[in-house]
């Protein structure tokens, strides 16, 4: 009955404005919305709608829309006939070793790393403690992000990597000891560098201000430089002390940007570990979306560039290379292990994963994103042991489509992945990453 009266009501309006846009001319036609749109497009406007009413720069959750590494325009090799699959998938390893010249490396049973996300500064304690204990189940690595160890994630976690970060919350010898490795972040790929952000006073609350240190009324500023660092040389004093000081491996995050070879060398001149190179593509809490879709180099060229750099200057094996940044398949994961990465590093996807069908405790009322931040309306919602158990069963899920991706490759170990594994359909990918092109046949 309801559809009935819906229809009727409806009826002369779709009639009326069909008509409308179909005959009446600009500039009275209604349909001038779409050409409009078409134009500046829905998200240009719908911002410039935000920006005209805060006058503020814009935070957007996530991460850049705009994707520019072309994943999906590569294709991993298989072997049926001339050389044979793998026999069996038992035969099958994806160990990974992070810092494998570390005195204590970092020995996960999986390539696939939970990213640093920051307890405070964007995820809820109880979202990181579940992010810690999931990752556990899986055999692999957790992240504090840009924060300080909360020991409740520490005890959850099996292996948790700390960055020694911009905030200073990170770096006292105590907080240091705690970690299975050290992360320098210097950058990441949201905001397609380093700027400086501030969390009033009076967003932290007690258990944040312990963790970090803070006095009452104390705000909280990330800076755009590390402190006390105010050319590069500093920053390989410091890396460097922190590998004297230090048996877990030590390493440095960027983001991607066309400076990426000069920021190598610099990195080159260090005795860190592992290299996390975080693409334009790359998830944050919030952003302003200029920095987000504006600013930067793709995830695929800054890896490619990164991997090709050390080789040239024969220091590929001195690093471990971690990619991050709009990663969220196993397909992504294994060509980005073949472009040459150790390991890869995943948030959105694994918060995302992680929360599942909780997600509808919320919508349509409020988003998703209202269960897992610091500051979210619902975090009470959350249920803590479910997201672990679902962020172990994706990266369970992504493991065994990996396995099942090198058995088809005839490999026994993802370390054994390379750019001999990887074809493409477009000519430039295949001369830039040096990789065979799908369109001109194989001689050897
Ligand atoms: C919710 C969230 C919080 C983040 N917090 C931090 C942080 O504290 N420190 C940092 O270096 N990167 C942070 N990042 C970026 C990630 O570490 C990583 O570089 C990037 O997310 C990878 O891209 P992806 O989200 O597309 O997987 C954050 C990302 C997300 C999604």
């Amino acid at each position: 009955m309801m559809n009935w009266i819906l229809m009727k009501l409806m009826n002369p309006l779709a009639d009326n404005f069909t008509r409308a846009i179909l005959n009446q001319d600009y500039p009275t036609n209604p349909a001038e919305i779409i050409t409009v749109a078409d134009k500046l497009g829905p998200r240009a406007i719908i911002e410039a709608g935000m920006r005209a009413q805060t006058g503020k720069a814009l935070q957007r959750p996530f991460g850049s829309p705009v994707v520019r590494s072309p994943w999906d325009q590569i294709l991993l090799n298989s072997r049926q006939l001339f050389q044979l699959p793998t026999e069996t998938l038992d035969e099958i390893s994806t160990v990974t070793v992070i810092g494998k010249a570390a005195k204590k490396p970092l020995k996960l049973d999986i390539p696939i790393m939970i990213t640093g996300m920051s307890y405070g500064g964007s995820l809820s304690l109880k979202m990181k403690m579940a992010l810690a204990e999931g990752s556990a189940m899986a055999g692999t690595s957790t992240n504090t992000g840009e924060s300080a160890v909360a020991p409740e994630t520490r005890a959850l976690a099996k292996y948790l990597v700390g960055q020694y970060n911009r905030g200073g919350w990170l770096s006292s010898r105590e907080q240091l000891d705690l970690l299975d490795a050290i992360e320098v972040q210097l950058g990441q790929g949201a905001f397609g560098g380093a700027v400086e952000s501030t969390m009033q006073s009076g967003s932290t609350g007690e258990h944040l201000r312990e963790t970090w240190h803070l006095q009452e009324g104390e705000d909280a500023t990330v800076r755009a430089r590390m402190p006390g660092v105010s050319s590069p040389r500093d920053i390989i004093d410091l890396v460097n002390k922190l590998k004297s000081e230090h048996d877990v491996p030590v390493g440095v995050k960027i983001a991607a940007s066309d400076f990426i070879e000069q920021d190598l060398q610099v990195i080159a001149d260090t005795q860190a570990d592992f290299i996390v190179i975080d693409g334009a593509e790359g998830g944050t809490a919030v952003a302003p979306p200029t920095l987000e879709d504006d600013v930067g180099l793709p995830t695929l060229y800054g890896l490619v560039r990164t991997v090709d750099w050390l080789e040239e200057h024969r220091i590929r094996d001195r690093f471990s290379i971690i990619a991050a940044g709009g990663l969220c398949t196993p397909g992504h994961f294994l060509k980005a292990l073949a472009v040459g990465a150790d390991a890869v590093y995943i948030g959105t996807i694994a918060v995302l994963a992680a929360v599942h069908t909780q997600v509808a405790k919320v919508i349509p009322e409020a988003v998703p994103a209202q269960l897992v931040l610091y500051d979210g309306k619902y975090t009470d919602k959350l249920d803590a042991k479910q997201v672990a158990t679902s962020l172990a069963n994706f990266l369970n899920s992504c493991t065994e489509e990996i396995k099942l991706a090198l058995q088809a490759l005839g490999k026994k170990s993802v370390s054994e992945l390379s750019r001999e594994d990887l074809v493409t359909t477009n000519k430039d990918l295949a001369e830039f990453m040096n990789i065979r092109y799908a369109g001109s046949p194989r001689m050897q």
